[in-house]
């Protein structure tokens, strides 16, 4: 027997100067496969186009459809309905630029994250081809691979205490992306190097091992070893100055 669900959705246009903040209640009829992507579509064909909620793959994939269901960071897309009561509460995820209803600049703020961290292979430049051209070993491939699985969705950063009380924190995917450009051995920059950049409250020293951030990370990445891994070398090269 199909449920009739309650979905209470944030409701707000930060950009009219009449739009106050609010919850709007729609109800939908629980259909077979149903996930909130699916309910979301249809609360806007059938109730109200002025939904603003954000999707391009559908598929786990784009990172875009993050949100806060029922006081959990997740993905609309991956969300079945039958997982949820028949109550399901909407809000955008905190910490980002609203755009509007759920929708939020995530884009952005992973933008400024990737000017700060400089997130591309650093090389001596086309001298040091040996470097750049050496075979690399598949498990380290694997590793490195298996740390590029982040999707930029942004809820680790929304699960985040640091994050939502300090806005220059850069957060577990911050972590992540750090690990990932030491690991690569084509990477030139060292430990000193990452110290400069990362070895401070706003780094790898702002978190507080609250560990939000691997509990509701979509892609179960291995956060929590990271920032271990992470916190360990750069304590080691603060000690050294
Ligand atoms: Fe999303 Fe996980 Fe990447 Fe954080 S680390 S942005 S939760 S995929
Ligand atoms: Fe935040 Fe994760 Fe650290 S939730 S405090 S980045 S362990
Ligand atoms: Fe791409 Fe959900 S729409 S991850």
């Amino acid at each position: 027997m199909s449920r009739s669900l309650r979905f209470h959705v944030f409701r707000h246009n930060p950009r009219d100067a009449a739009s106050a903040p609010s919850m709007q209640t729609y109800t939908l009829e629980e259909t077979p496969g149903m996930t909130l992507f699916i309910a979301l579509t249809r609360i806007r064909e059938e109730h109200d186009p002025g939904l603003n909620f954000d999707f391009v793959c559908r598929a786990g994939v784009c990172g875009s459809c993050a949100m806060v269901i029922n006081g959990r960071p997740g993905l609309a897309c991956r969300t079945l309905t039958t997982a949820l009561p028949d109550d399901v509460t909407l809000l955008p995820l905190p910490g980002f630029e609203l755009i509007g209803d759920l929708s939020v600049h995530t884009g952005k703020w992973m933008h400024g994250l990737a000017q700060r961290l400089q997130t591309w292979v650093h090389t001596a430049g086309e001298t040091d081809l040996d470097r750049i051209e050496a075979a690399m070993d598949p498990d380290l491939a694997d590793a490195i691979y298996e740390l590029d699985r982040c999707i930029e969705c942004g809820c680790c950063i929304a699960a985040c205490g640091t994050a939502q009380t300090r806005p220059d924190f850069m957060g577990a995917a911050g972590m992540n992306k750090v690990a990932r450009f030491r690991l690569d051995p084509r990477d030139v920059r060292d430990d000193a190097d990452w110290y400069e950049v990362v070895g401070d409250d706003s780094g790898v020293f702002g978190c507080m091992t609250l560990l939000g951030c691997q509990d509701v990370c979509p892609k179960q990445l291995s956060l929590q070893t990271q920032l271990a891994w992470l916190r360990r070398a750069m304590a080691r090269q603060g000690v050294r100055g």
